[in-house]
């Protein structure tokens, strides 16, 4: 029998840099070098520190992603590197070394779009088959996509302004909490009442599964802003209730626009009733069990990916690699650096930029 071919990732898009070692649905190795020392003090990440870091240190978490998987480089059948969509320096330097690397071993190249990475996750860690339906929520991405193939997606809807777990981390920023605000707003949310202070749900009026999550921050502010005149500061107690009204929030959002959109995805494919999460925010605990509680009312199948896969790292873009080397894609020296690179390329535009780049 022989092997499937043993393909080589790079990641650094954003903040991470990754590279990885898969072969078929084995991961060999998987490194993620973090950059959040790096951009603590500006308040998000600053491209030019994110584009430098990555390419200083890609050739370290290659040798690294090597010596974990006990490979050698010549051992490397493909190289496959997020080639878009992110920012456009850290996306350049992975480009630029996965060209060296090619040309060097003379191995093929193959240029992977990130959020294909991501939405093909859940066939890397539970083989889930096409068609199903992909909910991918991070710091950079919020949208809805029905995966039918490695480049077949269609996006049904999406935010139109900032990904949730940027608004988890604006909001620890306002409230004085540690980055990233994900895991820290859901932790105080845990010791407060969701009900004591009531935020908008934006959007639910408006039909179909676009969102809105710029406006939450706006309104925890006010909130905020409101307590502090009357009181003078805010108590532990007023910071865990304002942590679980807004993640309480965040969470009737996603879960009324994921029901949306499993009702659309099932109108076109409901011999496989089955979605998948991604992302950071996919993380978060009560999220999770609203959204698997959604899906168990409707006997749909909930995969949600182990989170050091669900998060930014190259065994996704190497295990995408895989499917696209399969299915005889392959670049050239031409492979170029694409900040906005949509899934659905016929899909209209969704509006918005967020401090990890385009929204695609
Ligand atoms: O997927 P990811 O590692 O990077 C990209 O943005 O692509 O996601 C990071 C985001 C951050 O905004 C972080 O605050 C959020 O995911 N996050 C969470 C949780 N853990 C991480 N948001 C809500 N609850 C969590 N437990
Ligand atoms: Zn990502």
């Amino acid at each position: 029998m022989t092997l499937p071919p043993l393909v080589l990732g790079l990641e650094s898009s954003c903040d991470d840099t990754a590279a990885a070692l898969v072969r078929g649905r084995d991961v060999l190795s998987s490194v993620v070098m973090g950059q959040n020392a790096l951009h603590s003090d500006f308040g998000g990440v600053v491209p030019e520190i994110a584009a430098r870091a990555h390419a200083e240190r890609l050739d370290t978490a290659v040798k690294q992603a090597l010596s974990e998987a006990d490979v050698r480089l010549t051992q490397v059948d493909a190289i496959a590197v997020t080639s878009g969509p992110g920012l456009i320096g850290g996306v350049l330097s992975g480009v630029m070394v996965a060209k060296g690397l090619s040309i060097g071993l003379r191995k093929p190249l193959i240029g992977v779009n990130h959020l294909a990475g991501h939405a093909l996750t859940p066939r890397l860690t539970d083989d889930l088959a096409y068609p199903y339906l992909m909910l991918l929520v991070s710091g950079g991405h919020c949208q809805f996509l029905i995966a039918r193939g490695p480049q077949d997606f269609t996006r049904l809807g999406g935010t139109i302004d900032d990904a949730p777990g940027e608004a988890f981390d604006k909001t620890a920023r306002l409230l004085g909490l540690a980055q990233p605000g994900g895991p820290s707003v859901e932790a105080e949310a845990r010791k407060g009442d969701e009900k004591r202070f009531r935020f908008p749900r934006p959007l639910l009026d408006r039909a179909g599964c676009d969102m809105s999550f710029s406006g939450l921050k706006t309104a925890l502010l006010r909130q905020r802003d409101a307590l502090v005149a009357d009181q003078g500061g805010l108590t532990e107690q007023d910071r865990a209730d304002l942590c679980a009204g807004f993640q309480a929030a965040v969470r009737d959002v996603l879960s009324e626009k994921t029901r949306r959109a499993l009702a659309l995805y099932l109108e076109e494919a409901p011999e496989s009733p089955a979605i998948a999460i991604a992302g950071g925010v996919a993380a978060n605990q009560s999220i999770r069990a609203a959204l698997q509680t959604l899906c168990d009312d409707q006997a749909v199948r909930f995969t949600a990916p182990p989170l050091r896969l669900c998060t930014d790292n190259a065994a996704m873009i190497a295990y995408a690699g895989s499917e696209l080397f399969a299915a005889g894609v392959t670049h050239d020296m031409s492979l170029s650096a694409r900040p906005r690179w949509p899934l659905d390329q016929k899909a209209a535009p969704l509006l918005g930029s967020g401090k990890k780049g385009a929204k695609a």
